[in-house]
């Protein structure tokens, strides 16, 4: 009550919703070219417009079908349409054939990279470094683009706190500010400061909205999230990408709260084009329109184009009940005539931006780009940096070259699952392995005895070959993991240890005595529970694509040194899912002195509670490693964490500073982080909130100052009446190396 008065009081900071936003500045010529066309269209072409038809990757000859579709002027877009000598077929149909000559709008799923494979996603967000990100998107655009695609479905900027869910592996992990941060990066490298060029292509922000919150981590499944978690925490990375111009949004699948995306006004209307004034296009999922009347929200396809059109969504994927249902909703007076107008103008308009009334056809002057020697060493570059080192016994990595090596595992040699998942593109012939790389380096020293064929593998037939070299080897190198096929779309787990017979081969291997290296190339964190101690070190490899060999034997062998650092907080086991560093408190928050382990229960105890916190009485309360973790090759002292001005004003700013530096012997890049507590809300405030983060290369004995600065708009949250506010008040900082420590300081907002 006393908190309550007192908030009457004092000044709340109330923050605009509209920041800079590209995409809604309005070009008069282009919207003057668009009122022109569509003052000339018919409503089958306008239908057409508001349809992407798609076709199978594998579809070698152009059906006649969508031929004729094209050239009656009934798609806007396709999808899937690979060979360029069909793009321009489809793409001459359209221009020369169709009643008012408007260009198809070719997309594509290229996700991490189209020829040239980088990291997936989540890897990417291992890196913490948005250079190479938007590095990652142009390096995709330019490839991509030769073949006439102009328009990806990336990137994927789902919060993820649960890595049961496949997708997972296409996120940029669990932090608002991270994802929001690379979700600015990958739009700035597919679309560039100008789309038309004919090396660059729009970008789609997806899902929209709430996906990687599934219930259980199971995919497509439904969505509960309160309206200030939604704001506060899963729409941040959309508006990020919104703000820096990005072209498309595409809805999920999921419905929230009740709602499916597909059919959810709130979202589309109230939010994105209300609040956010979003001025580029709204596609469906793929069917998500009519995977409605599943969902049990629309009797039949009908009814399903209404609510879609009519929350909003301007173009359909794949299904056709916009082209089977407006004209009759129209006719019905239900949807009107001007409202489909106005999901045409949106797609127009990005075809414009894009340049493809001026230049529709491929481009075939740039095929000497795909996999060249730079992008190759980019996306070597991005897997260097992915790659978190999670445990380092004795300093064994990295590895002397006068080890003897037994190479091991399901993934030393597996071009296509080293590459991830939505890999359409990138070919397998093109993938250096580890194996590979090794083999190059160590000649002779090095012996590979695979002992599994792949990652599901139950078989112990492989075992006896690989035990009996590790016996004569100085250090085994275990490549164990997921294939790429076990994360990424539809393919959520329950059980998320390393499957098939890994653990069963490591716990053999354990046996004989010799170091063991483990290295996971997996599409989501791996629950380490049962050989956690039978292992001397741990590499997070992630899928690192195409480049795979070479960053990892650099890094091993210390050519090259960890720098990547956890975008999401890797549980111990299934059961504390989800976890996540920026949770509330509780009423009772768990600390070391109050967890109660199960054991020291006695049996027969009186019933009571006091006492006890928010923990699980066999795993705590601490994840496996926290979010922002990752060791190096050296190490990095923290010290002299200074704060500006303790007391700060609402039109004022804040700087936290601290000195960091290298007490190793090897130089080392450090990803330092900031991070935040606003100590009391008008709803509840997370333990920590990650408000920026700086990478420094530092020699040995090297230090450097990092500084960061707060304003009162870096602090703001939406409150009870759901007004985004900074409220004044006590706030503690961290400066430190992941979430789970730092140097603390404080200061008051006033
Ligand atoms: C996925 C999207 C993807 C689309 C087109 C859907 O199944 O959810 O992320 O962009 O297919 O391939």
């Amino acid at each position: 009550m006393r908190i309550a008065l007192l908030k009457l009081l004092v000044p709340i900071l109330l923050i605009p919703s509209l920041a800079y936003n590209q995409s809604a500045d309005p070009n008069p010529s282009i919207e003057k070219s668009i009122d022109s066309i569509l003052g000339k269209m018919s409503l089958t072409e306008k239908i057409g417009q508001a349809s992407q038809r798609g076709t199978s990757s594998r579809v070698k000859i152009l059906p006649e079908e969508l031929k004729q579709a094209v050239r009656e002027g009934r798609v806007g877009s396709v999808l899937n349409v690979l060979d360029r000598n069909n793009v321009d077929e489809l793409q001459r149909i359209a221009i020369k054939e169709s009643p008012h000559g408007i260009p198809i709008l070719f997309g594509r799923d290229v996700i991490h990279g189209y020829k040239t494979i980088f990291p997936i996603p989540l890897g990417q967000a291992a890196t913490w470094n948005p250079g190479i990100v938007e590095r990652g998107a142009a390096i995709a655009a330019e490839e991509a683009s030769t073949n006439g695609i102009r328009w990806t479905f990336a990137p994927m900027l789902d919060i993820s706190r649960d890595p049961r869910w496949g997708r997972i592996a296409e996120s940029a992990g669990e932090d608002p500010y991270l994802a929001s941060v690379l979700g600015r990066a990958y739009v700035k490298g597919f679309q560039g400061d100008d789309m038309s060029a004919p090396n660059k292509i729009a970008a789609c922000a997806k899902h929209f909205v709430g996906y990687g919150a599934a219930e259980g981590g199971r995919d497509y499944n439904s969505v509960m999230l309160s309206e200030n978690t939604l704001r506060d925490t899963y729409l941040k990375p959309f508006k990020a990408a919104i703000d820096a111009g990005i072209a498309t949004v595409m809805t999920s699948f999921n419905d929230i709260n009740g709602v499916p995306a597909s059919g959810n006004k709130f979202i589309l209307k109230t939010i994105l084009r209300g609040e956010w004034n979003f001025k580029g296009f709204v596609v469906s999922d793929w069917n998500s329109i009519t995977e409605m009347i599943a969902h049990g929200y629309c009797a039949d396809a009908k009814e399903a184009a209404f609510r879609a059109a009519n929350a909003g969504l301007d173009m359909e994927m794949t299904s056709t009940s916009y082209e089977n249902n407006l004209r009759e909703l129209i006719k019905e007076g239900r949807f009107t005539e001007a409202q489909l107008n106005d999901m045409v103008r949106n797609i127009l308009r990005i075809k414009f931006k894009l340049g493809l009334f001026k230049s529709p056809y491929v481009d075939r002057s740039r095929d000497e780009k795909l996999l060249s020697k730079q992008h190759l060493a980019d996306a070597k570059e991005a897997a260097v940096e992915s790659m978190v080192l999670l445990k380092n016994k004795n300093d064994i990595l990295p590895l002397s070259k006068n080890n003897k090596i037994d190479l091991i595992g399901p993934l030393a040699n597996a071009p296509h699952e080293q590459m991830g998942t939505w890999i359409f593109d990138g070919k397998d012939a093109d993938a250096i392995t580890p194996l590979t790389s090794l083999q190059a380096a160590l000649g002779k020293k090095l012996v590979f005895t695979p002992g599994l064929a792949n990652s599901r593998d139950r078989r112990d037939t492989g075992f006896k070959e690989a035990i009996a070299a590790a016996m004569k080897a100085d250090v085994i190198l275990f490549f164990g993991g997921e294939e790429s096929i076990l994360s990424g779309e539809a393919h959520s787990r329950a059980d998320i240890s390393l499957p098939g017979a890994q653990e069963q081969l490591i716990k053999a291997l354990k046996k004989t005595g010799r170091p063991i290296v483990l290295i996971i190339l997996a599409g989501r964190p791996i629950t380490l529970g049962n050989i956690l101690d039978d292992v001397d070190a741990i590499v997070m490899g992630w899928h690192p694509g195409t480049m795979a060999g070479p960053a990892i034997t650099d890094l091993l062998l210390g050519n090259a040194s960890p720098s990547g650092r956890l975008p999401v907080t890797w549980p111990k086991a299934v059961g504390q899912i989800p976890i996540y560093y920026n949770h509330f408190n509780t009423g009772r928050p768990a600390t070391a002195k109050t967890f109660v382990q199960l054991d020291s229960i006695p049996v027969g105890a009186w019933q009571s509670s006091l006492g006890n916190a928010s923990h699980y009485l066999d795993l705590g309360f601490e994840p496996q490693y926290p979010f922002g973790y990752g060791l190096q090759y050296t190490s990095f002292d923290y010290s002299n964490i200074m704060v500006s001005n303790a007391v700060v004003s609402m039109n004022g700013s804040v700087e936290v500073s601290a000195t960091i530096s290298n007490s190793g012997k090897r130089a080392g890049t450090e990803i330092v982080q900031f991070y935040v507590q606003d100590l009391v809300g008008d709803v509840v405030r997370p333990v920590r909130e990650l408000k920026g983060f700086k990478r420094i290369t530092l020699e040995p004995g090297q230090k450097q100052e990092v500084k960061f600065s707060l304003t009162a708009a870096d602090l703001s949250f939406h409150n009870q009446a759901m007004k985004e506010v900074t409220e004044p008040g006590k706030f503690k900082v961290w400066i430190g190396k992941n979430a789970s420590e730092g140097l603390e300081a404080a200061f008051e907002l006033k």
